[in-house]
């Protein structure tokens, strides 16, 4: 949600920052800007895409080794130049990008009205620029002074960056509640919302805490706290290869990212799955097993996509475990007191661990006494911070906004804690445990296979690409699933689509079908199979477009729709892993065909910062 970026070191800042802008891109794109000090502070911004501004700009005198730039995902005003940051200060002397939520900006703009400051866009950003410049006016102090009296009125959410005139070799940056990485180069430091922009210069790298202050030239760093207390940085080397962030020759990163399932689910197994010792290791789960095991309930906390993958785990840790588990959507979990009992145990599931909804939820419920666990794609990210333990999907940067490698990596995470779980319960048996230990082993070659030939998906996405609505269903394990090819749909395509259980279909939405309604069924081979054909009885009765994903060598759907998509065969827990994956390719080939940018959807980013 927004991608911040700034540079200060030998190099030219525009070209750096405007790089680094495209590879955030993904975390908000309706406007984006750059300021850069050359004699005095320029700024420069634009509506839409980074590609504008960079139209814009192109030709323009742009020298300076120090510069800042931020691409915008609207929180406060509409996408426009005026509200695309860099803001300025009313004195002239700062410019700032913001990446976050200003909650108390109302008070803090009645403050400074008061005093004559004029605001030309409606930005809780521009507010916080300019209360900083008041301090820095009234109190004859220091910039990197100002922004910590400031800072400790702030409630919010902020990454910001600072420019400073008078200072023009220096940048102030600050955090609390969004991310911000500091590569360390030679005599040069890159910022960024993430490590993506930062992979090709160096792979030093320090992450900033929540309430650090970053002072950083080219060739010096200082990090403190708001108490003003020098803090040592703690240097990592980032663990992530150029190619993890480029298409690599595919049209999209969408597609990209589902072709490289068959390698994140084997990347996620990997020293996991001890199919000798007929064993699953995760050190994560073994540091808290009794927790776990003697759990009275587990509570998963989660948005969207990634709540899809906990509503599966519902139905897994249940059957295997015989643990209670209540699915919560975070952004309801967060406001409603909810109860947390001791011996109750959070799953936070989080591909960027960002999400703030999730971030607040866990936070809340940390401090009722619960254990957290998360379970995350990203190293270090904010709620893997909070998480008392966890276990990481390593399904590797995902760039495209809709999510689909770390829907399939979670769900294959989730099924081992769960299986590791119900081992030490001993409330699974030995077989069954080999069994699905087998089965897991065994996904990366019929996740192969599904991408090896695409042909039904794409005739089925030419023939519904002009749909204006469709129904996903699903029983049982395959009812997340429906929900999941759903919101992809919605995401991709936008095209109105709604994921239901198969069989509450006949309680309402039946009466939305016709013969111009695309039906999809998850249909493959489980204990609910009889019903789930039943349901397509009903539809076909009706005259819906039926379309099924089912087990391959299943023909007894042959008889209601050409629209057929098989997939290998698999245990009914482990099926939905595989099931998703048509969907995912016919939300994009669909979008696709319709002409919409799929990795960039509309009013859509991917790290969702804002409550
Ligand atoms: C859908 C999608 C979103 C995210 C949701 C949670 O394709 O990407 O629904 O799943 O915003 O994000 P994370 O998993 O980063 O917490």
């Amino acid at each position: 949600m927004c991608g911040i970026l700034a540079y200060v070191g030998h190099r030219e800042a525009y070209p750096v920052i405007l790089k680094g802008l495209k590879r955030l891109e993904y975390r908000g794109y309706d406007s984006s800007g750059v300021a850069m000090i050359h004699d005095s502070i320029k700024v420069y911004k634009k509506k839409g895409k980074v590609a504008e501004l960079e139209e814009f700009l192109m030709g323009k005198e742009l020298k300076s080794t120090i510069g800042i730039g931020h691409t915008r995902w609207a929180t406060h005003g509409e996408p426009s130049d005026r509200n695309a940051h860099p803001h300025m200060s009313n004195s002239g002397r700062i410019a700032m990008i913001h990446n976050g939520i200003i909650e108390n900006y109302a008070s803090i703009k009645q403050d400074l009205l008061s005093k004559g400051y004029k605001f030309n866009s409606d930005t809780d950003t521009e507010i916080l620029v300019n209360f900083i410049d008041d301090i820095l006016i009234h109190n004859s102090c220091s910039l990197e002074e100002a922004v910590r009296v400031a800072l400790k009125r702030v409630v919010g959410a902020y990454v910001i960056v600072l420019l400073d005139e008078e200072n023009p070799d220096t940048l102030i940056a600050a955090r609390k509640g969004s991310p911000l990485v500091i590569g360390i180069g030679k005599g040069e430091h890159f910022l960024a919302s993430d490590a993506s922009p930062i992979i090709e210069y160096t792979k030093e790298v320090v992450y900033i805490n929540d309430y650090e202050l970053a002072i950083i030239k080219s060739d010096e760093l200082i990090l403190k706290n708001l108490g003003n207390e020098k803090i040592t940085p703690f240097v990592q080397q980032l663990d992530l290869e150029l190619s993890a962030i480029e298409k690599g020759g595919f049209d999209h990163f969408m597609l990209k990212e589902i072709y490289e399932q068959p390698k994140t689910i084997y990347d996620c197994l990997r020293g996991r799955l001890d199919i000798a010792h007929e064993d699953i290791i995760m050190g994560g789960v073994e540091s808290q097993i009794d927790k776990l095991k003697h759990a009275n309930r587990i509570i998963i906390i989660a948005c969207g996509t990634s709540w899809h993958a906990g509503l599966a785990a519902e139905y897994i840790i249940e059957e295997l475990c015989r643990i209670p588990v209540e699915v919560e959507y975070a952004s309801e979990f967060r406001y409603r007191n909810p109860i947390v009992n001791k011996g109750d145990v959070i799953f936070a599931i989080s591909q960027s661990g960002e999400t703030a909804d999730t971030l607040v939820a866990i936070e809340r419920a940390k401090e009722q006494g619960a254990l957290i666990f998360g379970v995350l794609n990203v190293v270090g990210s904010s709620i893997a911070r909070v998480s008392h333990a966890g276990a990481y999907t390593h399904a590797g940067p995902e760039i495209g906004v809709a999510s689909t490698k770390a829907f399939t990596a979670q769900l294959v995470v989730l099924t081992m804690i769960a299986l590791k779980i119900a081992k030490e319960k001993q409330s699974v048996s030995h077989d069954r445990f080999v069994e699905l230990l087998h089965e897991l082993n065994a996904l990366p070659e019929k996740v192969e296979k599904i991408l090896s030939d695409v042909s039904s998906i794409q005739s089925i996405a030419a023939k519904t690409a002009n749909a204006n609505s469709f129904l996903y269903l699903g029983r049982g394990y395959n009812f997340p699933v429906a929900l999941e090819g759903a919101l992809k749909l919605k995401e991709i395509s936008y095209i109105h689509a709604e994921g239901y259980p198969a069989a509450e279909m006949k309680h309402g939405p039946i009466a939305l079908v016709d013969e111009s309604l695309p039906v999809l069924f998850v249909a493959t081979r489980d204990a609910y199979h009889e019903k789930v054909v039943s349901n397509m009885q009903e539809i076909n009765a009706r005259k819906g477009k039926l379309i099924a994903v089912v087990t391959e060598g299943d023909k007894t759907l042959a008889a209601f729709t050409k629209d057929i998509i098989a997939v290998p065969a698999a245990d009914e827990i482990i099926a939905p892993i595989l099931n998703v994956i048509p969907l995912q390719l016919l939300s994009y080939y669909i979008g696709v065909s319709r002409g919409l940018d799929v990795d960039r959807p509309r009013n859509l980013a991917k790290s969702v910062t804002v409550e």
